[in-house]
């Protein structure tokens, strides 16, 4: 059998969509969700998952720690700014690791430095030998980026980079924090740093490039063919603003075109339909169904001549099959189907489930299949999704309401929220507004409701919505998705989810998250 991976060079997939990606406006995980992405991760053969940020808060601090005891392959990183206690934090929150990295950053953009740090040159580059010093006291596996380094002045750069180094750094990742850099310009940058810093072949140079122009796949590219041989990227290019590099774009791109690009990396992409859905269940932030690899369309031929064109041969309009990223349709169950048929079905979508959560899962399965003739794949994969992100704190109990062309549209609730039951019921404009109104009468509080958006889980008039939800409330936001086959439901669950994130959030008072 011909070796594919042959003669290629090995890029490492430093995942990042628990710390960067959860930094997206509103996307906060529960626990749960972060040790099923965690997990999603690790199965498919991410090197590096970045899970998250130890000293930002308790709650980050535990997610990290479990991650870090649970992960069989990966190495698990926590993130850490140059003080003590964050390292230390850090280092405390990865002792269960198998493999522990921890990454510790400073921004050395002029920039950075004056108005953000408020320090000079050398100060920042004590900052650097003190943190990369003590980390090492922790692992031998210390990862130090260079905050903002696309907008630093080259001598200093490379000042900085050289100190890491002899600190006892491993890893040297260069940041494109603000999503400045073009590819050409981040190809001269590696090469260059490459090139010039001393001792540079005893460390792995690391790619983390933000969206900000749309370049971020095609800067770590530019990246990798510069000698960077570690990408930071995460799930659907989550992260801060327009998002970091797609894991799924960068690894599709690597084998799509290795003809141009001699590189592999150890992921399996027929995990990316599945860990896509995962990551956007689990932050409530929508994949646009034009995104590459993972968006719904990705696959989908819409004009005649292109299914004409299909029809006679595959290659004429796709560059890659849509089961390479396990984006496959097979048969539909029904409502004759039974436990065994289901159980077969999940091991054929690889998921793993206990017991507990099969048979709710089945139950969920059962009530939708009396309701719709044909339960999809993507409609496993979003009960079981939405049955990750129920919180038994924010739920609801029973919805009615009415609406119609000559009637006020009017709804009724019961709700369970934070150990409480509620009841409440109003009239809006609409039977969304109306039932969000009722939520508001059951339990007054305030909340701005930013956005919300549904979407069918399927095609046909019966499908499930999947309805996200993005709540504000002085400066803090929050997301969440529910999936129900009635579109109002799901919205006024997405609603009461969204807000026990924006409450709990607002309690916990985080560090500032690095951008
Ligand atoms: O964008 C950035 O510079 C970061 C660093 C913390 C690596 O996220
Ligand atoms: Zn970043």
């Amino acid at each position: 059998m011909t070796n594919l991976n042959e003669g290629l060079e090995r890029v490492i997939i430093f995942d990042t969509t628990l710390r960067d990606g959860e930094q997206s406006p509103g996307a906060a995980m529960t626990y749960q969700q972060k040790l099923e992405v965690a997990e999603m991760l690790d199965a498919m053969g991410v090197d590096v998952i970045e899970a998250g940020f130890p000293i930002a808060s308790p709650g980050d601090f535990t997610a990290v720690a479990d991650i870090a005891k649970r992960t069989k392959r990966a190495v698990v990183c926590g993130l850490a700014r140059t003080g003590v206690k964050d390292i230390e934090r850090a280092g405390e929150a990865l002792k269960g690791a198998a493999r522990p990295r921890i990454h510790t950053f400073i921004s050395t953009s002029p920039v950075h430095m004056q108005y953000k740090l408020k320090m000079g040159p050398n100060a920042v580059l004590d900052a650097i030998g003190a943190s990369v010093t003590l980390a090492r006291r922790y692992t031998d596996d210390v990862e130090w980026s260079a905050e903002d380094a696309t907008r630093t002045e080259w001598e200093f750069l490379v000042r900085c980079v050289e100190l890491a180094i002899r600190s006892g750094a491993t890893t040297i990742n260069i940041p494109d924090t603000v999503g400045y850099a073009t590819a050409d310009e981040y190809y001269q940058l590696i090469m260059r740093l490459r090139t010039t810093v001393a001792d540079a072949d005893t460390v792995v140079f690391s790619t983390h490039c933000h969206d900000d122009l749309g370049h971020a796949v095609a800067n770590s590219i530019a990246g990798v063919r510069a000698g960077a041989r570690q990408v930071e990227c995460s799930m659907n290019g989550i992260g801060e603003r327009a998002g970091n590099a797609a894991l799924e774009e960068i690894v599709m791109a690597l084998r799509v075109r290795n003809d141009l690009l001699p590189y592999r990396t150890d992921v399996d992409p027929t995990f990316f339909a599945r860990a896509s859905k995962l990551v956007a269940n689990a932050t409530g932030l929508v994949v646009p169904p034009n995104k590459a690899i993972v968006g719904k369309n990705a696959f989908a031929h819409e004009s005649g001549i292109h299914q004409d064109g299909m029809l006679k041969h595959v290659e004429t309009y796709e560059i890659m099959r849509p089961e390479d990223v396990g984006a496959v349709g097979s048969l539909p169950l029904g409502k004759l189907s039974g436990r065994h048929a289901f159980h077969e079905k999940l091991a054929a979508l690889g998921i793993a489930l206990d017991e507990e959560t099969i048979g709710g899962a089945f139950a969920r399965f059962k009530l939708l299949a009396d309701t719709k003739k044909e339960v999809f794949d993507d409609d496993l994969v979003a009960i079981i999704g939405d049955l990750s992100a129920s919180m038994p704190e924010a739920d609801i109990v029973e919805l009615t309401y009415t609406a119609g062309r000559s009637v006020t549209p009017h709804a009724a609730i019961t709700i369970r929220y934070a150990g409480e039951t509620y009841t409440g019921e109003a009239s809006g404009d609409g039977s969304v507004d109306a039932a969000i109104a009722a939520i508001r009468d059951a339990y007054p509080h305030y909340a701005e409701l930013v956005s919300f958006i549904p979407e069918a889980v399927t095609r046909g008039a019966d499908s499930q919505a999947r309805v996200s939800v993005t709540l504000s409330k002085i400066g803090k936001t929050a997301s969440a998705s529910a999936v129900h086959t009635d579109t109002v439901e799901a919205t006024a669950l997405a609603y009461l989810r969204a807000l026990a994130k924006l409450e709990a959030s607002a309690r916990a008072a985080p560090t500032d998250p690095p951008t």
